[in-house]
């Protein structure tokens, strides 16, 4: 190699290199890795996997993303799960698929979404009867039916929609099971494994019928999927998707989306829970300008700290912990670093997130850090990646959050224990909690009224 040198991180152990160390503490392990060095080394048996530590150079590969394309086992699996998607293909089918799908989350869209997700938080939210509740179930069911409504429209069954939305949450759970585990154990005939495959099967057929009937025209004019199949190629000469590819993008938006978006309001109602003087603040806030009605699209300037809550959540806990690359030449450069044809490439926004030079005490929770015009970036850094494969729902999912965050805060106090976020085991896909169980009373209008 030449050029600046890949820090080798001490304590690789023979034959297992760093992967005891990894496996104890994964999050412990991924901090520590900054101080020796803006790209590192690590070696997991005879495999070696380098980690980028800065967020500028983090960009810098992001924006590359043909030498440095999605690959690796990780998203070797997801494919199995979610087809050859917006999220997991190559780069060489990426500009097409992004090109056709890019309309659908064009910003004169956001309003319409914005008026499934009031909607759909207003009736769910209203719903609750406390005194318990498992937020993580909550607002991964808000999340669920906002996504599947905004991509197929109003005109689905909830019948219908409630059955797909099963069998999507089983095809979650098991993808993102099936991408940790061994190969030979995801081919077993396991109940879990058969259950994965019938859920695959029908989720598939049913969206298929979803897709037929958006294309015969059914009155689903705003829907996503509506945009995709009347937007297409239009002007740009690409091949229409066919509808076994615009399966496999519902799919994708499913799994990037619902899981993702429910996580980080949980994260945000439990800090602000173990954060008095900061809950109370967004309580003001959500309470002054909501009273006790759902948010909508048009409160969304009146929210401002509603959405640094958010950002600082997001922040502390983002979703897609471990990202990875793989090189595919032979000439790569990193900043300084020549890096090897073949080399998978960490990025991670929990490490990123957790920089000294780039946080003041950035284990401290404060919404405060995301004021405007106090931090340089909009948001934190690569919790929505970066360059062509950045999310591309990422103001979608910052309104479905800051929707679901006011209306909750607005109507109801939000009480939880400190250790009530019942973590995956990692290493899992994403921080999202498993169960988060809190206490939720009515809130006290302005005026002292419940
Ligand atoms: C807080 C919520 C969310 C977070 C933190 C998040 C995070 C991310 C990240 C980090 C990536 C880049 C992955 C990589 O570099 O390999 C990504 C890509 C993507 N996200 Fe999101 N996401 C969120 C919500 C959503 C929503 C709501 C949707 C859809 C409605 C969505 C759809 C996608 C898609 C399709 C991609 C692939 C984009 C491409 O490769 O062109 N995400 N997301």
């Amino acid at each position: 190699m030449t050029g600046g040198t890949i820090a080798r991180v001490p304590g690789a152990l023979p034959l297992i290199g760093h992967t005891g160390a990894f496996l104890k503490s994964p999050l412990e392990f991924l901090k520590g890795l900054s101080a020796h060095g803006e790209l590192v080394e690590l070696r997991f048996g005879r495999k070696r996997v380098l980690v980028v530590c800065d967020p500028d150079l983090t960009q810098e590969m992001l924006r590359r993303d043909r030498v440095y394309d999605k690959g690796g086992p990780i998203y070797d699996r997801m494919r199995e799960a979610a087809g050859n998607g917006l999220a997991t293909c190559p780069s060489r089918d990426h500009r097409r698929q992004r090109r056709t799908i890019q309309p659908a989350f064009h910003h004169s869209r956001l309003p319409g979404y914005a008026r499934t997700m009031t909607e759909v938080i207003d009736e769910a939210v209203r719903g609750w009867d406390g005194p318990e509740v498992d937020l993580c179930h909550e607002t991964r069911s808000i999340a669920s039916s906002v996504l599947l409504t905004t991509l197929f429209g109003t005109a689905f069954a909830p019948e219908a929609r409630d059955a797909l939305a099963r069998d999507l949450e089983t095809i979650l759970r098991g993808g993102l099971r099936r991408a940790v585990l061994p190969e030979a154990l995801s081919a077993l005939p396991t109940p879990a494994n058969l259950r994965y495959q019938r859920a695959r099967r029908r989720a598939r057929g049913m969206m298929a019928d979803l897709i037929r009937a958006v294309r015969a025209g059914d009155g689903s004019g705003d829907s996503l999927f509506a945009t995709l199949v009347n937007q297409h190629g239009a002007g740009t000469g690409d091949l229409p998707m066919t509808d076994e590819e615009l399966v496999d993008q519902a799919i994708t938006m499913y799994v990037a989306g619902t899981e993702t978006t429910a996580g980080v309001v949980c994260w945000a109602l439990h800090l602000a829970a173990q954060h008095p003087q900061a809950g109370r603040r967004l309580a003001d806030e959500c309470r002054s300008v909501l009273g006790h009605r759902a948010a909508t699209w048009e409160d969304l300037p009146h929210l401002p700290y509603t959405r640094q809550t958010l950002l600082e959540a997001l922040r502390l806990n983002p979703p897609g912990w471990l990202i990875t690359r793989l090189t595919t030449t032979d000439d790569a450069r990193l900043g300084d670093h020549a890096v090897p044809r073949g080399s998978t490439i960490v990025y991670s926004a929990y490490l990123l997130s957790r920089l000294p030079a780039r946080y003041e005490e950035p284990e401290h929770f404060a919404p405060e850090r995301w004021a405007p015009g106090t931090m340089g970036a909009k948001v934190p850094d690569g919790v929505f990646g970066g360059g062509a494969r950045k999310c591309i729902g990422d103001e979608y999912a910052l309104i479905e959050g800051v929707l679901m965050l006011a209306t909750i805060t607005a109507r109801w106090d939000v009480r939880t224990a400190p250790d009530a976020p019942k973590r995956p085991h990692l290493p899992a896909l994403t921080l999202n909690p498993t169960r988060l169980m809190a206490t939720v009373t009515p809130a006290a209008a302005p005026d002292g009224s419940r």
